[in-house]
C-alpha cells in the first residue's frame, strides 16, 4: 500500500441537489435555505445548492433560483449549482451563482435519456458553456456520469471516460467529478480505474469521486479511490438521493459515513461530525423517513 501522504480531504456536499432531486417530496425554499446554511455552519466548504435544469424534467429543483438568492452566504464557502446548457448558465448567473457544475455522461444512451444529446453534442455544447462561464468569472466543475457502468449499455470503456475528462479540463473545467451514477462500481474496479487516472493525469488532484450507494458499496469504493490518492469526494447528508418511489432507499454516499471513514484514517476535513449527524436528524421530518447511518463504529 502507498504511504498516506496527503492528510486532508475535501467534501463536496451534494445533498441539496443530487439528494433532493430524487426525493418524492419537494422541499419549500425556507427548508432548503436552512439546510444549506446548516451545512455551511457544520464546516462544509463546497455545497451544491440545486440545479437549473428544465423544471418539467426535475420539478424538485424548480425553486433553485429563489434558494440561491435567499441563502446567507458564509465566507470561504462555495455555493454550486448544476447547469445543463447555456439557458441553465444564464439562469444561474442571474441568481448570483458563481460556481457552476456542468454534466454529461460517458454513455450515449444515458446521456440521451438524461439531457437529450449525444456525447459529442454534449462535448460541443459544454465547451461553449464552460468558456462562457469562465469568461464571466465563474469557477466550473464537470461531472462525467456512468463511469463504472451504465444502466442501459452495461460496461463502459474507461479510456472514453478519460478522453472526456481530458476534453472537459481543456475547456476550462477546474475539476472532474467521476460519477458512479447507479452505484455499480466494485472496489477493485474503482481502485484500478483510479490508478489509471493518476497515471494519465499525474495525480488525482483535479478529480473527485461521486459515488451512489445503490448496492451498499459507496463507502468501500470511496476508500478504494482514497488508496489511489483521491482526496475529493462528493457526498450527501443523510445519504439522500434514493429512488423517489422507494423512500429510504440508498442514495448518494452518506456525508456522515464518509466523515467517519476519513476520521478513522486521520484525514482532516474541517467538517464537524456531530453537527453533520444533527443535520441528518433534523431533515428527517422534512423528507419523511429515517436518515440515520447504519455504521456503528465510532
Ligand atoms: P431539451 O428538451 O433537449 O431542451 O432538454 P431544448 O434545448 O430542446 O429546449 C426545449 C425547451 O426547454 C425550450 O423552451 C428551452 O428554453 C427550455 P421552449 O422554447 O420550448 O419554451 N430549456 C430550459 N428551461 C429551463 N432551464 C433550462 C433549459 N434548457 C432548455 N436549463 C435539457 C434538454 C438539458 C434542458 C433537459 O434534458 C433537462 O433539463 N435535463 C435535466 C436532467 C437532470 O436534471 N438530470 C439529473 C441531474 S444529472 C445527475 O444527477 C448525475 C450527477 O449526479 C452525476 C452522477 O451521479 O453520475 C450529476
Ligand atoms: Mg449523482
Amino acid at each position: 500500500m502507498k504511504a498516506l501522504v496527503q492528510n486532508q480531504a475535501r467534501i463536496f456536499e451534494v445533498g441539496p441537489r443530487d439528494g433532493l432531486q430524487n426525493e418524492s417530496v419537494i422541499l419549500p425554499i425556507e427548508t432548503k435555505v436552512s439546510l444549506i446554511e446548516k451545512l455551511a455552519d457544520a464546516g462544509l466548504r463546497d455545497i451544491e445548492i440545486g440545479s437549473f435544469v428544465h423544471p418539467k424534467w426535475v420539478p424538485q429543483m424548480a425553486n433553485t433560483g429563489e434558494v440561491a438568492k435567499t441563502i446567507k452566504r458564509k465566507e470561504g464557502v462555495s455555493y454550486w449549482a448544476l447547469v445543463p446548457n447555456d439557458k441553465g448558465l444564464e439562469r444561474a448567473i442571474d441568481s448570483g451563482v458563481e460556481h457552476i457544475a456542468v454534466f454529461m455522461s460517458s454513455s450515449e444512451t444515458h446521456n440521451r435519456k438524461n439531457i437529450n444529446r449525444s456525447v459529442n453534442e454534449s462535448l460541443k455544447e459544454l465547451e461553449k458553456v464552460i468558456d462562457k462561464a469562465v469568461s464571466q468569472g465563474c469557477v466550473v466543475r464537470a461531472y462525467i456520469s456512468t463511469v463504472f457502468g451504465c444502466p442501459y449499455e452495461g460496461e463502459i470503456d474507461f479510456n472514453r471516460v478519460m478522453e472526456i475528462a481530458d476534453a472537459l479540463l481543456s475547456f476550462g473545467s477546474s475539476q472532474i467529478s467521476l460519477g458512479d451514477t447507479i452505484g455499480i462500481g466494485t472496489p477493485l474496479q474503482v481502485k484500478e480505474n483510479c490508478a489509471r487516472i493518476t497515471e494519465r493525469f499525474g495525480s488525482a488532484d483535479a478529480f473527485a469521486m461521486h459515488l451512489h450507494d445503490t448496492h451498499g458499496l459507496a463507502l468501500t469504493n470511496a476508500f478504494a479511490a482514497f488508496l489511489e490518492g483521491f482526496r475529493n469526494f462528493d457526498s450527501s447528508v443523510g445519504g439522500l438521493g434514493g429512488c423517489p418511489y422507494a423512500p429510504g432507499a440508498p442514495g448518494n454516499l452518506r456525508t456522515e459515513d464518509l466523515l467517519k471513514l476519513l476520521d478513522s484514517v486521520n484525514i482532516e476535513t474541517h467538517v464537524d461530525r456531530p453537527q453533520a449527524d444533527e443535520i441528518a436528524k433534523w431533515l428527517e421530518s422534512s423528507v419523511g423517513f429515517d436518515l440515520s447511518t447504519r455504521l456503528s463504529f465510532q
